[in-house]
């Protein structure tokens, strides 16, 4: 589309003819509603900023705030409105805090569910999960009344990949490719950790990849991980020359990182989290370019592992679509790595549907 923004006559008169100059005109985008559930948390007061100021759907796309978090967090979550406010960011047009499911997530396109219940002191990781599940079935039977049916569905709480399974099996009417959770906080972890050992920027890392559960038993594997080294790409096992560190000090690094996080800050890991929320939901909008990304997604089985559990891949991403990285090598070392949390995600996804039978 076009339109005549002006006209020349600079010529002499008895020649004169208008000369059109045509320019596109550039209609700004249609807002579109996201919605950030525990928006009073931590990891909320970090995320909501790059959301509102364009680094996740890019510089051009105007974003509506719907922010979700429990009823006596309402006043919390007004200071948060307050602040957003303050930011002045051009690209936010609306907010809206609520504490009712339905209302946060009508119509929206993206979503980020972050907020869980946090585990408490005595707390055993079933009860835990019990608690958690409830509030993802609730959440996946309100998305699937009143959200757009190709929204995005990201899910940061924990345990987030069975907590993403459950909301999806609640939500039918939502494919279930729509469904994903976050390790790509454990994906930028490793990257970094690799890019520390060898000495170079962090994005001259790529290709790193988490395998299965955002849990301990998670399988960070450098195996298929290239580095730029002197503007040359070669293998980081190469480039690290020692096995012994990628199958040991470097896999449990990773593994435990959120732990030594929390052992330091006396919090859970909430700025590297909310980066990585950025990231995966950027990628997923707008694409991977010349990386792949880990995502949580529904497993059709691939790599031997367990069907229809939340299994994280290697993925890559075109058109608002991910597609598992096919064709790897799975070591056996990688293939115990790979049953261990495959292991574990289908525990957790039987003792989540006993709770959702109560
Ligand atoms: N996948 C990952 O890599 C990753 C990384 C870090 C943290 N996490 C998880 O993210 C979650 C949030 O972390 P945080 O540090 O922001 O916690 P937080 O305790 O600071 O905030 C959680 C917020 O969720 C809210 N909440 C609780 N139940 C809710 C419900 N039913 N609906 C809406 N909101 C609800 C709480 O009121 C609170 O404001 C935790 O489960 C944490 O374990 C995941």
């Amino acid at each position: 589309m076009s339109r005549v923004v002006g006209t020349h006559t600079c010529r002499p008169a008895a020649h004169r003819e208008a000369i059109i100059v045509v320019r596109p005109v550039v209609r700004p985008a249609e807002p579109i509603k996201v919605v950030v559930t525990g928006a009073a948390g931590q990891i909320a007061y970090s995320l909501l900023y790059q959301i509102a100021s364009g680094a996740v759907f890019g510089p051009d796309q105007p974003v509506y705030l719907h922010l979700l978090d429990i009823a006596p967090m309402m006043g919390v979550l007004e200071g948060v409105v307050m602040e957003l406010a303050d930011c002045a960011l051009p690209l936010l047009t609306g907010v809206l805090p609520t504490a009712n499911p339905e209302e946060a997530f009508k119509d929206v396109a993206a979503a980020f569910l972050v907020g869980a219940m946090p585990r408490k002191e005595g707390m055993e990781r079933k009860d835990l999960l019990a608690a958690n599940v409830r509030i993802f079935k609730e959440q996946g039977q309100a998305l699937d009344k009143v959200a757009r049916k190709d929204v995005k569905i990201l899910v940061v709480g924990n345990p987030a990949n069975t907590n993403a399974l459950i909301c999806s099996k609640y939500a039918p009417s939502i494919p279930k490719e729509n469904f994903t959770a976050m390790t790509r906080l454990d994906q930028n972890r490793a990257q970094s950790q690799l890019a520390a050992k060898l000495g170079v920027p962090v994005k001259d890392v790529k290709n790193v990849i988490i395998w299965g559960n955002h849990s301990s038993t998670q399988f960070p594997d450098a195996s298929n991980a290239a580095v730029k080294i002197g503007g040359v790409e070669k293998p980081v096992t190469a480039a690290v020359n020692d096995d012994e560190y990628l199958k040991s000090t470097f896999v449990t690094t990773v593994q435990k990182r959120g732990a030594a996080v929390i052992a330091a800050r006396k919090m859970s890991s909430a700025l590297s989290a909310a980066k990585a929320a950025s990231d995966h939901m950027r990628d997923w909008f707008l694409g991977t370019t010349d990386r792949w990304a880990s995502m949580g997604v529904i497993s059709d089985g691939s790599y031997g592992t367990p069907r229809d559990v939340v299994f994280s891949f290697p993925v890559t991403i075109s058109g608002g679509k991910w597609k598992i990285v096919e064709g790897l090598t799975i070591t056996d070392f990688a293939r115990q790595m790979l049953d261990a949390t495959g292991k574990e995600l289908l525990e957790e996804k039987q003792d989540a549907l006993d709770v959702c039978k109560d």
